[in-house]
């Protein structure tokens, strides 16, 4: 099938060189010239393993990156709406983005497309989706939600292998062409309403972050009453109506999903005249879970004030450059603000952190030399490379042995052995 993908982010991007695997000609349209230019080199913007591989391996043969939408849109049979979504001031979803590239396909149109909103949006962005396109264009066309549910770091997979596909429309002819499009991968496909399909990514997401919060609220109670918030999320886990993923306590969830997501969700049942109660307190408890790992931290080495404090791990998780709301980014302003001095460790997130702090960080370059000298170390993203760390010459290079825990990776006895204080999250 001839594909048009706009948008080339995380999901614009792995969802091109996806189609383009499963044997689809594939043109991937964004307006930032510099991404764009990159992609034509056969460099890869964001890092997003599997990717890489992919590019190279149909880049000018099946797949192809351009700024202009025309001819690529003219071409195809159906056109994928994958640009950002991110939150306003208050809360709700900057629609400009997808608006503006209805536009350009409504202008663009000449025949039957179906038009995929890939996108997470708000319950009725179809609808808005169509109007727009019907302004520029009046013959037949068709509106599809398919929103997407790859994890970033996994992306990939994640697409190649999903747990489900959800396809929202209301007409035959586009539901073909939508499973002649899944036909090679192997997983449930939901067919239903566009409001539906819209409202099934929100309540994903909000479900996957009430879930963290909910595990890291028992993680604080385990920390005041006793208990091991693992063998507590072990015992949950086993039983199969809850499930073990997604029990991991830590310091919060972040990234470009969630806290958007829920914050979406709030806000669209707000504007609806319904108080989503249990979402307002995911957020808020996730807010205070960032910054307990600060008080910790206070309890451990006192007021950090002229203290060099050691961060491992910038982006909001492992095997992703992605630094959006990720907990780092909190927690060094907040140190910052208290007056540490902060260095930092990532694997593949620096250059984001660099960008916003400039040269109010030290930037390490590996995890040993971030410890070095330092009266306190924070692991705050659980890379690989971080659970494979030497601790015992962290323990040498460090100036005082302090672990902030904030993912629960290490063993608390094993640290204390080696003489480390340690602070994991409710054990
Ligand atoms: N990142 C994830 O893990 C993930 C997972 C599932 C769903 N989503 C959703 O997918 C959407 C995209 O997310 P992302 O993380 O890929 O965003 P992103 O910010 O990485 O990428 C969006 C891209 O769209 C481009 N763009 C904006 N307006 C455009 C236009 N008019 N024409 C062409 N290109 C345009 C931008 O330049 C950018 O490259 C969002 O709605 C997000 O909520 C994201």
């Amino acid at each position: 099938m001839e594909i048009c993908v706009v948008g080339t982010g995380y999901v614009g991007l792995s969802c091109g060189v996806c189609f383009a695997k499963l044997g689809n000609r594939v043109t991937c349209v964004d307006i930032d010239e510099n991404k764009i230019e990159m992609l034509k080199q056969g460099e890869v913007p964001i890092y997003e393993p599997e990717v890489k591989e992919l590019l190279d391996m149909h880049s000018g043969k099946n797949l192809f990156f351009t700024t202009g939408l025309v001819e690529p849109v003219k071409k195809s049979n159906v056109v994928f709406i994958a640009v950002g979504t991110p939150s306003s001031e208050d809360g709700s979803v900057n629609l400009e983005y997808v608006k503006a590239a209805a536009a350009d396909i409504g202008k663009a149109i000449d025949g039957y497309k179906v038009i995929v909103n890939k996108s997470t949006v708000p319950v009725g962005t179809g609808e808005i989706v169509e109007s727009i396109i019907s302004k520029h264009y009046k013959g037949e066309f068709d509106i599809v939600s398919n929103p997407e549910f790859l994890r970033e770091g996994t992306a990939v997979s994640d697409f190649l292998k999903p747990d489900r596909i959800v396809i929202g429309c209301s007409s035959k002819r586009a539901m073909n062409i939508m499973k002649r499009l899944y036909s090679t991968i192997k997983a449930p496909i939901l067919f239903t309403d566009i409001k539906s399909a819209e409202l099934i990514k929100y309540a994903s997401n909000a479900f996957l972050a009430t879930k963290i919060s909910f595990i890291n609220e028992i993680a604080n109670l385990c920390d005041i009453v006793g208990g091991n918030i693992n063998s507590v999320a072990d015992g949950m886990g086993l039983d199969k109506r809850i499930g073990r993923e997604f029990l991991n306590a830590g310091i919060g969830f972040g990234g470009s999903c969630f806290p958007k997501d829920v914050k979406a969700l709030i806000s669209i049942a707000r504007e609806n005249g319904f108080d989503f109660r249990i979402l307002r307190a995911v957020e808020s408890v996730n807010s205070e879970q960032h910054l307990r790992a600060v008080e910790k931290l206070q309890d451990l080495v006192g007021p950090v004030n002229g203290k060099k404090i050691a961060l491992l791990g910038l982006a909001f998780k492992p095997n992703t450059d992605d630094t959006r709301e990720a907990p780092s980014i909190r927690i060094i302003e907040q140190l910052i603000s208290m007056g540490a001095v902060v260095s930092v460790y990532d694997p593949k997130a620096m250059g984001a952190v660099q960008a916003i702090f400039e040269n109010k960080l030290q930037f390490a370059e590996n995890a040993y030399k971030c410890a070095s000298g330092s009266d306190a170390l924070m692991l705050i993203t659980e890379w690989e490379e971080f659970k494979k760390l030497d601790l015992r010459k962290i323990r040498n290079v460090i100036n005082k042995p302090n672990i902030i825990d904030g993912r629960n990776i290490y063993s608390r006895e094993r640290l204390e052995m080696m003489g480390f204080n340690y602070r994991g999250v409710g054990r």
